[in-house]
């Protein structure tokens, strides 16, 4: 009786170690959390925002925000492939992802290069003051990826 009590209750505290562990694994490493659902969509979303900033930049002809947001999603998009080579299909995600990565990691590229292309023009003083036309300069790379790769709205 006492030996399984013994047991018992170092399982326990073997265990409340284990859950510390994984919960301070989470918070710490970006390499554990970036694989999951959450991330990938708050990435996403934070293209958006990205991408709002960009054109109201253009619009109010400030070109260093808009060098800033342009450059803000080049960062994001260089995240894109680590944050899918988990091969999860979840959400929206489709299967096809990791059926083709070397596509899908072209298509997270083609995004970078669009936003760098943006910021290089934004410094360069070159961007034009047409905000549908700078935002679609990178807007047409995301729609490429999501036409193959991201499901209907769930
Ligand atoms: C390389 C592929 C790829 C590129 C490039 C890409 N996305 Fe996505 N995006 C996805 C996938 C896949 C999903 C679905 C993720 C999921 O549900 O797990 C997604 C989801 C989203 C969502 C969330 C939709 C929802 O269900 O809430 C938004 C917003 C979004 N993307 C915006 C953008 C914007 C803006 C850009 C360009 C600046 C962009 N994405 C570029 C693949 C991509």
């Amino acid at each position: 009786m006492f030996t399984i009590r013994k047991y018992t209750k170092l399982g326990l505290i073997a265990g409340a170690a284990l859950a510390l562990a994984v919960a301070f694994g989470t918070v710490g490493s970006s390499n554990v959390s970036a694989d999951d659902h959450g991330d990938r969509n708050a990435a996403m979303k934070s293209l958006g925002g990205a991408m709002k900033a960009l054109g109201g930049a253009v619009a109010a002809g400030n070109a260093s925000a808009a060098q800033a947001a342009a450059a803000k999603i080049s960062e994001t998009a260089a995240e894109i492939p680590g944050m899918f080579k988990d091969g999860k299909a979840a959400h929206r995600s489709k299967p096809e992802i990791w059926t083709n990565f070397g596509d899908f990691y072209a298509k997270a590229n083609n995004l970078k290069i669009a936003a760098d292309g943006v910021a290089a023009d934004a410094a360069a003083g070159k961007l034009g003051s047409d905000p549908k036309a700078v935002v679609g300069k990178i807007g047409a790379t995301c729609g490429a990826c999501h036409k193959v790769y991201r499901g209907p709205k769930v």
